[in-house]
């Protein structure tokens, strides 16, 4: 089904109205039907879907009832009244979901939907650290296994990881597993980390000489990166910023030219809402995010899979270290 593009447009006309900058006409037939199927769908199986800034512009503006960043998603899975939650990210943010709103029911629609970071490390390893530095809290990155969490004190997302860390009022902690979140934190705070060499696959290949290349090449330009990326990275960017943040900075500053270092569908979702903003585009895929489709979220609607589940030996701890998350504000 094509859209129209005249007069006041309705329906899956006005889904199309609102991407038509980032999602070419030629492909709209293919989506259409998709997201008319999930629409229906979401209403009989009485379920919301929560996606994260990284999905696709089809999802993220076609299907998705709620969207944000890590953090957000957190706080928004804890409201949902209805029955079902999709969750069109990577698997720890079906699992803080499912820990978050226990009663009901969680699906991912591609378990193999991962995280560099979260197969970084292991309860275990955690287990080894705490033995090794007794006393130091464990502050974790969401970005973990329920079975990690639960070894943790408190959790943090991109969004709040400093305040988190200065909330404890410590001169030392174990962050783990993201090792240039925590050297990124540690500049911000001061507070010492004991850091796990953990990273993202997406945002630890940005250099430097990335940057230096697009001022070079855009004059003008702002250059906003997640503080998944290297140290020198973040310090060659204008600010730095949890996918929320960034959406917050377009919003506020209106910058001419912005480049968002991070994931692609990144400035895709934000160009649709700020079209009079010139997005510079060096992105790097996150291969974990882009498993989740549009037919694979139709198909986790039909079939009601794949239904995320949590030890009860690991969810209450694992839950109790992200809501000291959330006490922080
Ligand atoms: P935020 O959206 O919380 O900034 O996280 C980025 C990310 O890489 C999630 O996997
Ligand atoms: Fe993990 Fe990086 Fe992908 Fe986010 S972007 S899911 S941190 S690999």
């Amino acid at each position: 089904m094509l859209a129209s593009t005249q007069g006041k447009a309705t329906g899956l006309d006005a889904v199309y109205e609102r991407v038509r900058h980032v999602i070419p006409s030629f492909e709209w037939p293919a989506f259409a039907p998709e997201i008319e199927a999930i629409l229906r769908l979401k209403k009989e199986r009485d379920a919301v879907i929560l996606a994260h800034n990284y999905q696709t512009p089809e999802i993220f503006h076609g299907v998705a009832d709620i969207t944000g960043d890590s953090l957000a998603l957190a706080r928004e899975a804890m409201r949902v009244d209805a029955g079902v939650i999709v969750l069109a990210g990577v698997h720890f943010m079906a699992e803080t979901a499912k820990l978050l709103n226990p009663t009901r029911t969680v699906l991912i629609p591609d378990l193999r939907a991962g995280c560099s970071l979260a197969e970084s490390v292991t309860a275990a390893d955690v287990r080894a650290l705490k033995a090794k530095h007794p006393g130091v809290p464990v502050v974790t990155y969401v970005n973990t296994s329920a079975e990690v969490k639960a070894e943790s004190d408190i959790c943090c997302t991109s969004g709040n990881a400093r305040r988190v860390v200065e909330s404890l009022g410590v001169p030392r902690v174990i962050f783990i597993p993201d090792a240039h979140l925590a050297r990124n934190v540690a500049a911000e705070t001061g507070v010492e980390m004991i850091i796990w060499e953990g990273a993202c696959e997406v945002h630890e290949r940005f250099t430097a000489r990335d940057i230096e290349r697009i001022r070079f090449g855009h004059e003008g330009v702002t250059v906003v990166a997640h503080p998944e990326c290297p140290r020198d990275v973040v310090q060659a960017a204008d600010f730095a910023g949890s996918t929320a943040d960034m959406v917050n900075f377009v919003r506020d500053r209106r910058p001419k030219k912005v480049a968002l270092i991070t994931e692609c569908s990144m400035s895709d979702n934000v160009a649709v809402a700020f079209p009079e903003v010139e997005f510079v585009r060096p992105c790097n895929l996150c291969p974990h995010m882009k498993r989740i489709t549009l037919g694979k979220i139709r198909h986790a609607l039909e079939t009601m899979t794949h239904e995320v589940t949590i030890d009860p030996a690991v969810s209450q701890r694992a839950r109790r270290a992200i809501e000291r998350m959330l006490e922080v504000r």
